[in-house]
């Protein structure tokens, strides 16, 4: 059963510190990787009132691999996204975060919606192999940096070991 979010600190680094181990305990209990990749945006989006947070999910059909839209929070998105396109195809392919201060000044950028300023990918691993990425768009330019990225970074550490067998 999961209790209210509580985030007290204005400071950014204490709101991850108060975030993630409530984050621990939220899907502590439950197993079903969609439910709890849904609660994890939710619980992004109401401590920083991110534009959109979301997660894509990597999906084969036939020969073909995709990233596909899976649980966010924020308005309608892209559904499918090509290994090496856009932040969150880079991020798949290189196996490392993206961070963009200004989306419009990465050439590889895909616009799922023109108030998008500034963005974060991080990719989720399991045995050297990319699964997820974690994707946060803010509306306001130059909005993360390595605190984002160092918590998202344990976040998704986190996440990697949710994922089955
Ligand atoms: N901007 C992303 C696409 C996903 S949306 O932002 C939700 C990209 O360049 O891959």
């Amino acid at each position: 059963m999961t209790s209210e979010l509580i985030i007290k600190s204005k400071n950014k680094e204490n709101k991850y510190l108060e975030l993630l181990p409530q984050i621990e305990s939220l899907v502590a209990d439950e197993n079903d990787l969609t439910a709890n990749l849904a609660n994890i945006a939710a619980a992004l989006k109401q401590a920083f009132n991110f534009f959109w947070v979301g997660f894509y999910f990597v999906k084969s059909n036939n020969e073909n691999q995709q990233l596909v839209l899976g649980p966010f929070q924020g308005p309608i998105a892209c559904t499918r996204i090509d290994k090496g396109k856009g932040a969150c195809g880079v991020a798949w392919q290189d196996k490392k975060t993206i961070l963009l201060p200004d989306v419009n000044k990465f050439s590889q950028h895909i616009a799922c919606n023109v108030l998008s300023k500034s963005e974060i990918v991080v990719p989720i691993l399991k045995d050297g192999n990319v699964y997820i990425v974690l994707d946060i768009d803010s509306d306001k330019l130059d909005d993360f940096d390595n605190i984002d990225q160092k918590y998202l970074e344990k976040l998704a550490l986190f996440i990697g070991c949710l994922l089955e067998n």
